[in-house]
């Protein structure tokens, strides 16, 4: 069995012995296919953007640097070179850059290039579009000109190959793709010492930057029960291997999860989203999972399936310690269910980074504070960054429950916030910052309640975009 996809339109079948693990930057590269360029190795520049197109003609931008070829069996796949017509002439979104003169060293044009190709179908955000494309020397406002006279894609779908592989490599690097959960749990009890990898947006490092040998891979992406979300008047069920771009796009449309949308449309870039889960964050169970400190706010709950059926576990008894969590050896998590916030209820979902998109939070603060009228009859507040995993601060919920959310109020949970948490002095911040922050995001969430129509923050770059040119 061959690793087999569609790259610009061409069948590719990569011989038996190709290993699973490469990533496909590298394997681009190697085929000579070095439009696609390689900055970071580490899904932070973007230069090395490539575009999957589903089905649908729907478009997702992703990293081709932390991705695997096991992960691109099955997907049709574009490149910059695929992008001219037959006759040579640049692509639209070609044509556009040029015309704003959006390159200068041109590093990042190719990868730019890709994201505006994903965008022109997509349409939304233009400073969500470019979160992950890092342009040096152009400077982006001639990049969003060109953005502002894309043409809306209508390109047909792309032909899809079929697939139809549960696994393939050699035996000591098998790479699998199977397609249902008893699948899933026969090859973990066979290769007990199998990478489990699902978006690999975390494990994608360990290939890309590290160049680990990861031995065996069991991939997610095509688990049916642990795709797909629900939505129900109790909230909602998420499938594990289910990437953020599909929540989000769920979440946004959705009042009582506009707080967590906010936060997600911060948590990496498109490129990440696109292939990131819930599954992979719970699984890293890292202290600056962005996702965590909401779902643990929310009281949300995992479902881990395994040999003896599945077993449904608060986060809160999910998360052990440092990258420490739950999950059997035998188990993977299937689905997160997130509960739905009480009608009248508070809900915020914070992070602060030095970087607006694309950066590892300093501090994340999540706060529900359900009421009867003025009264908090229970509050729950949980931080990421502030020690060695992401948990809640009962302390500081002690101080709001059985209190009106008033200023002095929301200042002592903040004061008893800073007291409670453990935060450390590194690159993001010192620890005197975080315990000043965590006090700051509680009053910041007073003002937002008390007064809707002060400014809370301000945005570093207007959107949607309107060029800034005055004619002379
Ligand atoms: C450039 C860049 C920016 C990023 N920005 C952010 C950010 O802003 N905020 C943030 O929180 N994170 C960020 N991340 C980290 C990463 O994207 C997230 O942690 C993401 O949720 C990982 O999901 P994944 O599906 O890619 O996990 P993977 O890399 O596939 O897996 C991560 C871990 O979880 C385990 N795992 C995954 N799924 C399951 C499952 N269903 N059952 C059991 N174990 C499982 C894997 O074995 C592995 O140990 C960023 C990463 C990069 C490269
Ligand atoms: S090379 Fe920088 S994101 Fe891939
Ligand atoms: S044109 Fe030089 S980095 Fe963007």
């Amino acid at each position: 069995m061959s690793i087999t996809f569609t790259l610009n339109g061409e069948l590719r079948r990569l011989p038996a012995e190709t290993p699973p693990a490469m990533t496909l930057l590298d394997w681009l590269r190697a085929a000579g296919l070095t439009g696609t360029k390689e900055g970071c190795a580490e899904g932070d520049c973007g230069a090395c953007t490539v575009v999957i197109e589903a089905p649908d003609g729907a478009r997702a931008p992703v990293n081709a640097c932390l991705m695997t070829l096991g992960q691109a069996h099955g997907l049709a796949l574009r490149s910059v070179e695929g992008l001219l017509a037959p006759d040579g002439a640049p692509h639209p979104v070609q044509a556009a850059m040029l015309a704003a003169e959006a390159t200068q060293c041109g590093f990042c044009t190719p990868g730019i290039v890709m994201s505006l190709y994903a965008h022109a179908r997509m349409g939304g955000d233009a400073h969500e579009a470019l979160a992950g494309n890092l342009c040096r020397c152009t400077g982006y406002r001639p990049i969003l000109d060109a953005m502002a006279a894309l043409p809306v894609a209508e390109d047909a779908a792309p032909a899809q190959p079929a697939s139809d592989v549960t696994g393939f490599g050699p035996p000591e690097h098998r790479f699998f793709l199977p397609r249902s959960l008893d699948e899933t749990l026969r090859l973990r009890r066979e290769y007990p010492g199998a990478w489990i990898l699902a978006g690999g947006t975390d494990l994608g490092l360990r290939f890309s930057e590290h160049r680990e040998d990861p031995g065996s891979i069991i991939c997610l992406r095509d688990v049916a029960e642990l795709r797909g979300i629900s939505a129900g008047p109790e909230g909602l069920s998420v499938g594990a291997a289910e990437p953020y771009a599909a929540l989000l796009d769920l979440m946004t449309g959705d009042a009582d999860f506009a707080a967590f949308a906010g936060l997600l449309r911060r948590l990496g870039s498109r490129q990440i989203r696109a292939l990131g889960t819930l599954g992979g964050n719970l699984g890293t169970a890292s202290p600056i999972g962005d996702a965590l400190p909401p779902l643990l706010a929310l009281g949300a709950r995992v479902s881990l399936a395994g040999p003896n059926g599945a077993r449904d576990v608060a986060v809160e008894d999910f998360l052990l310690g440092y990258r420490r969590n739950a999950l059997g050896v035998e188990e993977v998590i299937a689905r997160v269910f997130i509960p739905r916030p009480k009608p009248g209820a508070i809900f915020a979902a914070e992070k602060l980074s030095r970087r607006h998109d694309q950066d590892i939070s300093a501090i994340g603060l999540s706060v529900l504070l359900e009421r009867d009228g003025d009264v908090i009859t229970r509050a729950r507040i949980a931080h990421g960054g502030c020690g060695p995993m992401a948990a809640r601060a009962p302390e500081a919920e002690a101080v709001l429950e059985g209190a009106a959310f008033t200023e002095a109020q929301a200042r002592a949970a903040g004061d008893a916030l800073a007291r409670a948490i453990t935060p450390m002095d590194d690159l993001r911040g010192t620890a005197e910052y975080r315990r000043v922050a965590a006090c700051n995001l509680m009053l910041r969430l007073y003002w937002r309640e008390a007064r809707p129509d002060a400014a809370a923050e301000i945005m570093a770059l207007p959107t949607p975009h309107a060029p800034r040119f005055i004619s002379p």
